[in-house]
């Protein structure tokens, strides 16, 4: 079936070839299949075509992009399961934050601070940060999409991890320019295998630390190597969306490298360990230079009154933060050891410093059968076939009833 409805004559591709992120799995051999794809040669086009249309016409490489496909919140047959396809905190959102957010309410009339400064005055008390030099927006997606945005655009190349967040492609063609992957080394981050794939043509290069869906780290000094052999005009951005499960001693030193380098832009989250995924408050640091450019194609108003103050609020939940950290730390050694002795069937788990872990089905019982009876056993996780891991089951580390619950019933899944 023809994708355009006929708007788009001589120029539509089959409708399969736009499928959903998650259930196409994209030619990781040749990257450029993310999204140039269904690009036409420019020569190929007239005006005649795009009068002759019945209707406004998408550009080509907006609609190569496979949309993004959130985790399941209710199984299949609309049962509410536990929720662990999201890594989102299993402990809720810190009372503060919370009645932070209900205490705004006598303000929705009022458009929010276009300039969020009691967030920046936070976050900069918080993390020793100069305000002037924060980014903010719609959860951390929005400052990843600025970032492309502003530096990069068609014509030009932007690098992630092969197995990485599932945000870059989509950043990186939405502004038409060429998504290039680098291979992995056992799933994880591949320092050397990023600095290779840089050309002249490269302006940006995506990584996740911890990454997203495989739980990976990368150390301090493999970070410190990889800006070391970028180029000066590439801009590193860091995504730390879960940094704050991190031991101390396990800081990338991104932060630092972005106080002082003039090609450094961090990302980070109140989604993850802060409990607000629903307030959508994301932000970056960077050089004066890169936040002024960034703030100028940014939305005025992003998150609402509510979102700020909830997740100002929630920068001060220290108990809240060091039990979530403590318990994600403990229930993630206690899962790896579990899927450990599941080895002889087969399992295998990704070492992880993130909220979640990705197990991989290499025996007889696949990850899609594993996927779907966890489901039919009321749990939510995330099958991944449309990241090239078919084989891959990336779970959130939830409550001690959670994983005690997950485990059993993966035991018995898998015939242990
Ligand atoms: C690696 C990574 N970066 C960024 C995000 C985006 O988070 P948010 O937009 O909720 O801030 C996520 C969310 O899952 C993520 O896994």
């Amino acid at each position: 079936m023809c994708s355009c409805a006929g708007r788009s004559p001589g120029r539509c591709r089959p409708a399969s070839q736009f499928l959903p992120f998650g259930e196409a799995e994209p030619d990781v051999a040749h990257p450029t299949a993310l999204c140039q794809a269904a690009r036409v040669p420019l020569k190929a086009r007239t005006m005649t075509d795009e009068r002759l249309a019945a209707a406004p016409v998408p550009k080509d490489w907006i609609m190569a992009i496979a949309p993004y496909v959130p985790g399941k919140a209710k199984a299949d047959d609309g049962r509410a399961v536990v929720k662990l396809s999201s890594n989102e905190n299993p402990f809720g959102t810190p009372d503060v934050a919370r009645a932070a957010y209900r205490a705004a309410a006598d303000a929705l009339e009022i458009y929010p601070d276009a300039a969020a400064i009691a967030l920046r005055d936070a976050l900069a008390g918080h993390y020793g940060l100069d305000p002037a030099r924060l980014i903010y927006g719609t959860g951390s997606d929005e400052v990843l999409h600025l970032a492309a945005g502003t530096f990069a655009g068609p014509g030009d190349e932007i690098i992630f991890p092969r197995f990485s967040f599932s945000v870059y492609p989509i950043a990186t063609c939405r502004v038409g320019a060429t998504p290039v992957v680098a291979p992995d080394k056992d799933y994880a981050t591949d320092v050397d295998a990023i600095l290779a794939a840089v050309t002249e043509r490269t302006r940006m290069v995506f990584i996740a630390n911890p990454n997203n869906p495989t739980g990976t780290y990368s150390s301090r000094a493999e970070i410190a190597r990889l800006h070391a052999g970028l180029p000066p005009h590439v801009l590193l951005v860091l995504d730390q969306a879960y940094s704050e499960y991190l031991d101390p001693e396990d800081d990338d030193g991104g932060l630092d490298l972005a106080r002082t380098a003039p090609n450094v832009l961090v990302t980070r989250t109140f989604s993850k360990i802060f409990g607000l995924a629903s307030a959508r408050v994301g932000w970056g640091y960077a050089s004066a230079e890169i936040i002024d450019a960034m703030h100028r194609i940014r939305a005025p108003f992003s998150f609402g009154i509510g979102s700020e103050r909830a997740a100002v609020a929630a920068l001060g939940a220290a108990d809240f933060i060091a039990h979530s950290r403590d318990h994600n730390k403990e229930w993630r050694a206690r899962f790896e050891a579990e899927i450990a002795t599941l080895g002889n069937k087969g399992l295998r788990v990704v070492p992880s410093k993130a909220n979640f872990s990705l197990v991989l089905f290499e025996g007889a019982v696949s990850a899609e059968t594993a996927y779907k009876g966890l489901m039919e056993a009321g749990y939510i996780v995330r099958w991944l076939p449309g990241q090239a891991l078919p084989h891959g089951l990336r779970i959130t580390i939830g409550t001690a009833e959670q994983m005690t619950g997950l485990i059993a019933a993966l035991r018995r899944i898998v015939g242990a």
